[in-house]
């Protein structure tokens, strides 16, 4: 399973690329505009992608077909790695048949049912994005949506990369993982806490204690 990092801030990305764990990048809104407010929206993407060296998603903040359009051909221009977020709408869902078509990859995100993703698809998506953190916020299941997608997206054969989004907790990754999902997008603290088990600080300090009795 590829591990994308989910963040726009740029130390976030260069440490998680500096362990060799970073194969992608996810931005969106919300998260770019979490950021300082030196740099344009353009030279966070370009920082981005020298960083990472992968796909790396830039969301359209268009909501009509010919806005989007426009907008992500700025985008695409930026680096070779850029990859097209749009938004699960019919407009959305347009603009990836034009922009794939292009060999404009694109990244369809806010999915939160198995036929959402059917659409992305047929439409040719390189990637689509199920939310399954949003999911469980709502008491609904987010694993059962990567369950349903894996096979169906299996049963035809699509290209189509299931990018498991909105992740909350090393759990989903191991789910994820289970289920056969392509890419996992991992905001920062949830990449940190892979890391961690008490166990593993316990057996370090013992380790360590007992060597200095010696
Ligand atoms: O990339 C989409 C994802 O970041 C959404 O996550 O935590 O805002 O539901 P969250």
């Amino acid at each position: 399973m590829k591990f994308f990092l989910d963040s726009a801030n740029i130390d976030e990305i260069e440490e998680i690329a500096s362990l060799g764990l970073l194969d992608g990048v996810t931005t969106n809104p919300s998260l770019v505009a979490k950021e300082d407010g030196q740099s344009s929206f353009k030279e966070i993407i370009k920082k981005i992608c020298k960083i990472a060296k992968g796909p790396v998603s830039a969301e359209v903040i268009s909501t009509t077909y010919n806005e989007m359009i426009e907008e992500a051909m700025v985008l695409s221009k930026i680096d070779k790695h850029v990859v097209i977020k749009l938004p699960m709408t019919k407009d959305g869902i347009k603009a990836t048949n034009f922009l794939s078509k292009k060999k404009i990859p694109v990244n369809v995100t806010l999915i939160f049912t198995a036929s959402q993703a059917i659409l992305a698809a047929k439409a040719g998506a390189a990637y689509v994005s199920p939310f399954v953190g949003r999911l469980d916020d709502i008491s609904a299941d987010g694993m059962n949506l990567i369950s349903d997608l894996s096979q169906i997206f299996g049963n035809y054969g699509f290209h189509t990369e299931i990018l498991v989004a909105s992740i909350r907790s090393p759990e989903h990754i191991v789910q994820s993982s289970l289920l056969g999902a392509d890419v996992a997008t991992l905001p920062y603290s949830v990449m940190l806490q892979l890391f961690k088990h008490p166990l593993t600080d316990i057996g370090i300090e013992k380790f360590l204690s007992d060597w200095n009795k010696k």
